[in-house]
């Protein structure tokens, strides 16, 4: 299993935070955002990570985490991604890197108390297909949202006026080598987008979709509200726990 963080994009939701400089190398509480998601693929014993950026100051993301000693990794991988394509998009430049193995994906502006190593084996033990994390939101109309039927996935709809469940798809994924394939076949949403939930509601439709709500606390960073929240929610819990 393979590890692909996300980090690209304009962040223009947290303008002007990110007019010279990329979301993912912002602080929150005391580390850039970006380290946050490299450490939850660790803890789940994923040692093989790509760093797909984009937009400003992608050259900074090298000379921040290097070869990823701070992770105790050897080496890390980066890729770039041309223009605002969407998570989607992104997720193509990865085909290469995973050689046809599974992958977990997590968004870089993803953050969780505790960790996935449970899930990422569960997924491993799955025989294909794709597993996605949910959790319990206020806010549900923010994210993809989750319907279920005995306890299986039955649809995603993506940031819904109003939402059936209040179960959010966190940014947290894992696929087989399947997803490139699919991502290949996407056309670009009405934000002009090539989106994460139509990858996942394929696996749906293929009828080879798991999930599982997460233990402990999960936050976005995109916006100037999660961004805080993140840093407060670290501050007085700690993160990547592997007690949680
Ligand atoms: C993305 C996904 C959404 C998911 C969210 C998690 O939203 O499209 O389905 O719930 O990440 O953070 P975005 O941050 O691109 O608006």
């Amino acid at each position: 299993m393979k590890g692909v963080v996300l980090a690209g994009g304009l962040g223009s939701r947290l303008y002007p935070l990110t007019k010279i400089t990329n979301k993912h190398l912002l602080p929150v509480f005391d580390k850039p955002m970006i380290y946050y998601p490299i450490q939850c693929l660790v803890n789940a014993g994923i040692r093989d990570i790509l760093v797909v950026t984009g937009g400003n100051s992608a050259g900074d993301f090298l000379q921040l985490l290097g070869n990823g000693a701070d992770f105790g990794l050897q080496r890390l991988n980066y890729a770039y991604q041309q223009g605002e394509g969407g998570i989607a998009d992104a997720l193509k430049l990865a085909e290469h890197f995973a050689e046809g193995e599974p992958i977990c994906v997590v968004l870089g502006d993803n953050i969780i108390e505790g960790n996935i190593k449970k899930a990422v084996d569960d997924f491993k033990g799955q025989g294909g297909g794709a597993k996605i994390m949910l959790k319990e939101v206020h806010d549900p109309e923010r994210f993809g949202v989750a319907t279920l039927k005995d306890g299986k996935v039955q649809k995603i709809v993506e940031k819904p006026k109003l939402p059936e469940t209040n179960l959010a798809v966190i940014g947290i994924y894992m696929f087989d080598e399947k997803v490139f394939e699919i991502c290949r076949t996407l056309k670009p949403s009405a934000r002009g987008e090539l989106e994460i939930t139509d990858v996942n509601n394929e696996y749906i439709r293929r009828g080879n979709m798991t999930a599982q709500v997460l233990n402990g606390w999960w936050t976005d960073a995109g916006t100037f509200e999660s961004l805080y929240r993140a840093a407060t929610l670290i501050r007085e819990n700690g993160c990547n726990r592997m007690d949680v």
